[in-house]
């Protein structure tokens, strides 16, 4: 497997710390300090279909392969206005594709689990470009109302086509089943033969068990992938961590004994976009020319169920259009 090409969008309201403490109890002192987070983008306007085909038409710009010759599409979704078709195929009929679509939903690790889908597809004979888009709009599962996980989140979407290739050097992915650290509850229509009392409840998380998870999984998943693919962490150029909170990402890195450059981030300016921040912040990397042909670089990711997943890549690089 290699990606070939990558492309993102967000949506153009970028709301400040400042912002939110008109309506919540908060202040940017407190949400930068605990989380680093400093403005999200906030989809109003456009929609989240809208930011999926700008982010996918930019990645099959780049990748300068014809829309009809992706073979399967992969959409990573929390959650959307449909939950029935596939966001995919929502997608599929925007850009006028033709192949077989599917969604998954491992929330923020979404983007590490579509990368070892792609790489089992692409091993078979009959698939050869396999087009990963994560869209997200966590703005929807939030409670408003309530300072403790609104403040964290923000909507954004980012895609890449992937193809035949040797990058993928090491993939480790885990589920351990835990609903009580995060769960978002949606309400289903009545049905006159459910006697129980049914209710939907916005993002609920455990904000200091998520801490204490994502850190301790997030190290052992890197350590394990650097182990089976052979590779040294001083050999690594670039850690690309879920966008989560600042407060995890330098505990990852203070575990890891690493330096800061190593560490690229942008949750300060887009918050957490779910499992949109990994393809958004190396989609980042790339335009910016921040990534060149033999970088080692490591993704490690983590989210509600509890799912993680980790991989490194031999970057083998993409035919660029710089932004
Ligand atoms: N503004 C001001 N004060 C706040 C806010 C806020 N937004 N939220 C909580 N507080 C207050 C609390 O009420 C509490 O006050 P008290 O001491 O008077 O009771 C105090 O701040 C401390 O609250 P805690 O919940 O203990 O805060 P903590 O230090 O644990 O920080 C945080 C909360 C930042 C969420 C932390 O637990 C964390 O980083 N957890 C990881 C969660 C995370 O990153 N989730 C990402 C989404 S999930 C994912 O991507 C997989």
């Amino acid at each position: 497997m290699k990606i070939i090409g990558t492309g993102s969008a967000l949506p153009s309201l970028s709301v400040s710390n400042d912002m939110l403490s008109a309506f919540l109890d908060t202040n940017d002192e407190w949400i930068s300090t605990r989380t680093g987070v400093k403005r999200r983008r906030i989809l109003s306007t456009e929609t989240l279909l809208d930011l999926a085909v700008i982010a996918v038409e930019e990645a099959i710009k780049e990748s300068k392969i014809d829309v009809t010759d992706i073979d399967y599409i992969i959409c990573s979704n929390l959650v959307n206005i449909y939950a029935t078709p596939t966001f995919s195929s929502i997608i599929q009929g925007k850009i006028g594709a033709n192949c077989p679509c599917l969604d998954i939903n491992v929330a923020c690790s979404g983007f590490i689990y579509a990368l070892d889908m792609a790489d089992a597809f692409l091993r078979t004979d009959k698939t050869k470009n396999v087009l990963i888009v994560c869209a997200e709009e966590p703005s929807r599962i939030v409670d408003w109302t309530e300072r403790d996980a609104s403040i964290l989140f923000g909507d954004g979407a980012a895609a890449a086509i992937v193809t035949k290739g040797k990058d993928l050097k090491a993939t480790h992915l885990t589920t351990t089943s835990n609903i009580d650290a995060l769960f978002y509850q949606r309400k289903l229509e009545f049905n006159p033969f459910v006697k129980r009392k049914e209710y939907g409840r916005p993002l609920v998380m455990n904000g200091k068990e998520i801490y204490r998870l994502a850190v301790s999984n997030s190290v052992s998943d890197i350590n394990k992938v650097l182990e089976k693919s052979g590779i040294k962490k001083d050999e690594v150029k670039f850690f690309v961590l879920h966008q989560a909170n600042m407060r995890i990402i330098v505990a990852i890195r203070q575990n890891l004994g690493q330096p800061e450059e190593k560490f690229p981030h942008n949750l300060e300016y887009y918050g957490n976009t779910a499992s949109a921040t990994i393809p958004i912040l190396l989609d980042e990397l790339n335009k910016t020319n921040q990534l060149v042909k033999g970088d080692i670089l490591v993704l490690s990711a983590f989210g509600a169920g509890f799912t993680t997943g980790a991989c490194v890549i031999h970057w083998s690089g993409t035919n660029k259009i710089i932004k």
